[in-house]
């Protein structure tokens, strides 16, 4: 089996960070979306891996390398524009040959991981093998009304009564008759071939198109707030390791990792919490569930829940909370007297100020 994994795409939804840098490399306790996504792969036995990358690709290259990090092989695979997610299996046809694959969505993160199901689909080889779970608001989704026996007899696409509530999550299993039917299907309302679109093709030709539940954790991390929640939920599983530096007068509860080359002084910090290597902590408290960046300087500040990219620099502000700071992004104290903020906010950016 072959996989194909998704790093193009526009990422409108996670601006402004995406303005800067491809989405799939925003890092959830440290380490980018795409490292988790490679690993899960390679946990399937995968090592033959196809890139969909888009403008991006400088950052994802210098980022993932050939990929043998991560124990398998890269083949970037450009896309002109994001024409949706067909288009990339279009794209990828010839490295892709008549093998099977698995296509994963590269903004999305499965932290359970699929093993079990890539089985199911290697044991019966349906032509497609959906990955589904239940939502409590299908109508955003790709959702698929099920046979009895896990069999899909439709997929709908951001149905407006939803007779399923089973929505379509970042991973596919496929065998050569994709092919088929990427080649028949025209593109959708929004300009794009999508993918639910070549299945329900599929389906109606009379394929066998199955799909397995995933009960495990799933987040697709193409929004702030989702990125923020899947940070909590990977730092739950976090264990302490300091290879920094903590003074005397600070204090670490819970597990904490402190990476190499940080410091922390008269701080406290409050696990679950990241502290990136060479980041500085001073007179502040940290955490719970907060990463920070590689080269980050904190002061005088309490940070909680909250995601800080490398070399962010954060003085004098205490309280903030669920907060998502971008690289090399400075938050401080005003200048401009105690009734007054002073702002230089990027566009599509964010700010939220106590009332
Ligand atoms: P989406 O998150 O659905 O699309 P997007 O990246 O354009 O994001 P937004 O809605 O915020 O503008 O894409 C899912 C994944 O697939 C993501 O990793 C990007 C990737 N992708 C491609 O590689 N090529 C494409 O043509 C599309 C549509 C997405």
């Amino acid at each position: 089996m072959k996989a194909l994994v998704l790093a193009g795409g526009s990422g409108t939804r996670l601006r402004p960070f995406s303005y800067s840098m491809p989405k799939q490399l925003i890092p959830i306790a440290n380490e980018p979306v795409l490292a988790y996504v490679l690993r899960a792969v390679r946990e399937l036995g995968v090592t033959e891996v196809g890139l969909i990358v888009g403008t991006r690709r400088p950052e994802i290259e210098a980022a993932l390398g050939d990929g043998s990090r991560y124990g398998v092989r890269l083949t970037y695979l450009p896309q002109d524009a994001p024409r949706g997610l067909a288009h990339t299996v279009s794209i990828a046809r010839d490295f892709l040959a008549d093998d099977d694959f698995v296509m994963y969505l590269g903004d999305n993160m499965l932290p359970d991981g699929v093993v079990d199901i890539a089985r199911e689909f290697t044991a019966r080889r349906p032509a497609a093998q959906v990955v589904v779970q239940k939502v409590a608001d299908p109508r955003s989704f790709g959702v698929a009304e099920l046979g009895p026996d896990g069999e899909v007899l439709r997929l709908v696409e951001k149905p407006r009564e939803p007779h399923s509530d089973m929505a379509l999550i970042g991973v596919y299993f496929f065998t050569a008759a994709i092919h088929e039917a990427v080649d028949a299907i025209r593109p959708s309302a929004r300009g794009e071939l999508e993918i639910t679109d070549a299945i329900q093709w599929l389906v109606s030709s009379g394929a066998e198109v199955r799909a397995s539940q995933y009960d495990g954790y799933w987040k697709d991390t193409g929004n702030v707030e989702d990125v923020l929640a899947c940070n909590r939920h990977l730092l739950d599983g976090l264990s302490s390791r300091v290879d920094g530096e903590v003074d005397q007068e600070s204090v670490l509860v819970g597990e904490v990792r402190i990476e190499r080359g940080a410091r922390v002084v008269r701080s406290r910090v409050e696990g679950p919490v990241i502290i990136g290597s060479d980041t500085i902590v001073v007179d502040s408290q940290i955490g719970p569930y907060t990463s920070i960046g590689r080269g980050c300087v904190v002061t005088d500040s309490r940070l909680e829940e909250s995601i800080a990219l490398d070399e962010a620099s954060i003085t004098g502000v205490r309280g903030l909370r669920g907060s998502l700071i971008g690289r090399a992004a400075t938050v401080g104290i005003s200048d401009q007297g105690t009734d007054h903020f002073r702002l230089v906010v990027g566009d599509h950016a964010r700010v939220e100020v106590a009332a």
